[in-house]
């Protein structure tokens, strides 16, 4: 299952098509019949499943009426159909997507979250650097070199949060911005238990890219100078072992505290002192073969093919799954 995408649609979106079609490829060739079923308003879907009568369901939907935050409604509703999906609980996606609620999470557990703010700010405790990105939707929308403002009073930041939402139609939030390196870590299920993948650092070449950010032209324009020049990486110096090991025991945790299953990823910025930070959770993941989940299991020797399989047999162990419930 995947979100409807309509002709004309970004290259945000239209990657998701790219996900279905290559993980389509890969369970035909291992003798699954593949039917794919765009996740309609209309819940016309729900018709579809009770004919097909899936053995299961690859969720890929990343939206849900047009909102990264009703995405949780298609694990839900599969759930409540009785069907079995690979990927997260609704209860996970609906907790990650919002970013403002895993920060506040996060926070409880003592784990590395900087301080953000959503509309009406009432207090900016410190004057600074701040990025400005929607507080509920994915992929880098909405992300460029104008997202980073120097802030110094509330009224600045409700100001530019009002202006975005009303320009894109959906709530933004403001986060103290993070000078530094960035990171990605890929995480897989297996009998419910987190294997964490090697983390992949995000090295930006080159100056063009003055905040050293995956803005929306580092992740889609192909053309772009950005895009070439934002390197996925897997060799680190040896100084950077501590703090590899530390990437991977906070995703480690992220994986406990949000009942994560199947498949996620959690991305980083790690600041000038060395310290991470961690920026989201992606309980839904891009899982094409050019994805950082793909790449993080190809650098351990796991073939696309693998990953998909170990994907499904984590949704389909002992008919039950490992959908973990809050
Ligand atoms: N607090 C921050 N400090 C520095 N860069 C940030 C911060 N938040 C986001 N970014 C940049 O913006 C990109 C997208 O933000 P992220 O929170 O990962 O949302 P998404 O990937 O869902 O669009 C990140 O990959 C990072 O480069
Ligand atoms: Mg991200």
């Amino acid at each position: 299952m995947h979100q409807p995408i309509a002709p004309g649609a970004l290259p945000d979106e239209r990657d998701v098509l790219v996900q279905a079609l290559s993980i389509s490829r890969v369970l035909e060739k291992n003798g699954w019949f593949v039917h794919c079923l765009p996740a309609d308003d209309n819940l016309n879907f729900l018709d579809d499943i009770k004919k097909v009568k899936p053995d299961l369901v690859f969720n890929l939907v990343e939206t849900f009426t047009n909102s990264g935050l009703n995405s949780f409604r298609i694990p839900m509703l599969l759930q409540m159909s009785g069907v079995l999906y690979t990927g997260n609980s609704s209860q996970a996606i609906y907790i990650t997507s919002d970013k403002m609620l895993t920060k506040t999470i996060l926070n409880i557990h003592d784990l590395p979250a900087e301080k953000a703010y959503i509309r009406p700010v009432l207090q900016i405790r410190e004057k600074g650097y701040y990025i400005f990105k929607p507080q509920c939707e994915d992929a880098s929308v909405s992300i460029s070199d104008e997202s980073v403002r120097y802030i110094e009073t509330c009224e600045q930041a409700d100001k530019i949060l009002e202006a975005l939402e009303k320009q894109y139609n959906f709530p933004f939030m403001c986060e103290k911005f993070i000078w530094g390196r960035e990171f990605n870590v890929s995480v897989i299920g297996i009998k419910g238990n987190p294997r964490v993948l090697q983390p992949a650092e995000i090295v930006f070449i080159g100056d063009d890219n003055p905040y050293r950010i995956v803005d929306y032209a580092s992740k889609w324009d192909e053309s772009s100078l950005r895009y070439r020049n934002s390197v996925r990486s897997f060799s680190f110096k040896p100084d950077d072992n501590p703090l590899i090991q530390k990437l991977v025991e906070i995703t480690k945790k992220c994986w406990h505290i949000f009942k994560l299953s199947g498949y996620a990823r959690v991305d980083f910025r790690v600041d000038e002192k060395g310290k991470p930070w961690i920026l989201e959770i992606n309980a839904n993941p891009c899982s094409s073969p050019d994805s950082g989940l793909a790449a993080a299991a190809e650098n351990e020797g796991i073939s696309f093919n693998e990953l998909i399989n170990i994907i499904i047999n984590e949704a389909t162990h002992d008919n039950q799954g490992y959908h973990s419930a809050f």
